[in-house]
């Protein structure tokens, strides 16, 4: 299977076990705030973190469907990052996924309260299966609270707000894409080493591929901010220069952003060939860092 169909298959997995495991409930049971949870959940998105955990553990040598509930976790993680991202306390966007922000539907109050809905859930799911994997389990749990937290995505969110309209220096600008979106990017990979018990050589190339397309991906999200349209994106563009966000584009200007990514995904290609060379198919991790690079939603 080449690139495009490997994503298309997994993330027809991922879509399906989603709406499985945050399933409609009654008024009875906050009904409304689980409707509004799942409107974001499942309006689409790449779905590129759940994937990128299915890939590895099958890379491995790890079946796919044992840890879907682990890929499932992250989605939701994720997608309670964008819906408080887009909050007027923070981003102010109308527009995501495609649809209408969970706010402009549903309210403030109820998107928080879906955000925070979709984080338990998270944990509950990587707790009902992790303890199948043992101490493995644990330590995948513990890489996603990690990467999640105040050291990984909160903290970068914080950072993030902080450096509007302030001038920070190259080495802040990269903390804070690491955190707040590369930690979330680089967790599945690890998660998955975890769970599969990966040596340490792999372990480490895995790392150094998991760092390098986390960059690449925030880098690639603030060019497309630039240059994309609304209809491509699935979100307004033009918005970071509106609230004088700090972003690679306006550090290094577009040239110098996009160079910028092509190096990181440079070093993302040889970990990847390294890792291949040791008899893992890293089919699918070369053609997502060929798509990195040129991605346009
Ligand atoms: C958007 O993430 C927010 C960032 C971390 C840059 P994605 O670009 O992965 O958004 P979806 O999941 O496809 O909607
Ligand atoms: C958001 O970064 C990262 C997280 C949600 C953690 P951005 O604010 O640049 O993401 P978009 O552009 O709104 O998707
Ligand atoms: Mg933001
Ligand atoms: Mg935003
Ligand atoms: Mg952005």
């Amino acid at each position: 299977m080449d690139f495009a169909a490997q994503n298309e298959f997994y993330r027809r997995q991922v879509d399906a076990c989603l709406s499985e495991s945050f399933p409609q409930t009654d008024a009875s049971a906050g009904g409304l705030v689980v409707e509004a949870a799942r409107y974001s959940l499942l309006a689409g998105g790449k779905r590129l973190r759940p994937i990128l955990l299915l890939v590895t553990t099958a890379m491995l040598g790890g079946h796919p469907d044992d840890v879907l509930p682990f890929a499932a976790a992250i989605e939701m993680i994720h997608t309670y990052s964008l819906i408080h991202d887009d909050l007027p306390c923070m981003d102010n966007d109308n527009l995501r996924r495609g649809k209408p922000t969970n706010h402009i539907v549903y309210g403030e109050a109820i998107a928080l309260l879906a955000g925070d809905a979709l984080l338990n859930r998270a944990f509950e799911l990587v707790h009902e299966t992790g303890e199948h994997f043992g101490s493995a389990g644990w330590k995948a749990a513990q890489i996603l609270s990690h990467a999640s937290g105040s050291q990984g995505m909160i903290g970068g969110q914080t950072l993030d707000l902080l450096a509007e309209k302030q001038n920070i220096d190259a080495q802040g600008l990269t903390e804070i894409h690491q955190r707040k979106t590369g930690l979330l990017i680089q967790a599945p990979i690890l998660m998955a080493a975890a769970l599969m018990n990966a040596t340490d050589d792999q372990v480490k190339l895995l790392t150094q591929y998991a760092e390098a397309i986390g960059l690449a991906f925030q880098i690639r999200d603030d060019i497309l901010d630039v240059i994309a349209d609304s209809t491509q994106l699935g979100k307004t563009p033009g918005k970071d220069i509106r609230d004088q966000k700090t972003t690679y584009v306006s550090f290094f200007g577009l040239a110098g952003a996009q160079n910028r990514l092509e190096v990181s995904i440079e070093s993302a290609r040889s970990a990847a060939t390294e890792l291949q060379a040791t008899g893992s198919d890293c089919g699918y991790f070369i053609g997502l860092a060929d798509y990195l690079i040129i991605r346009q939603s």
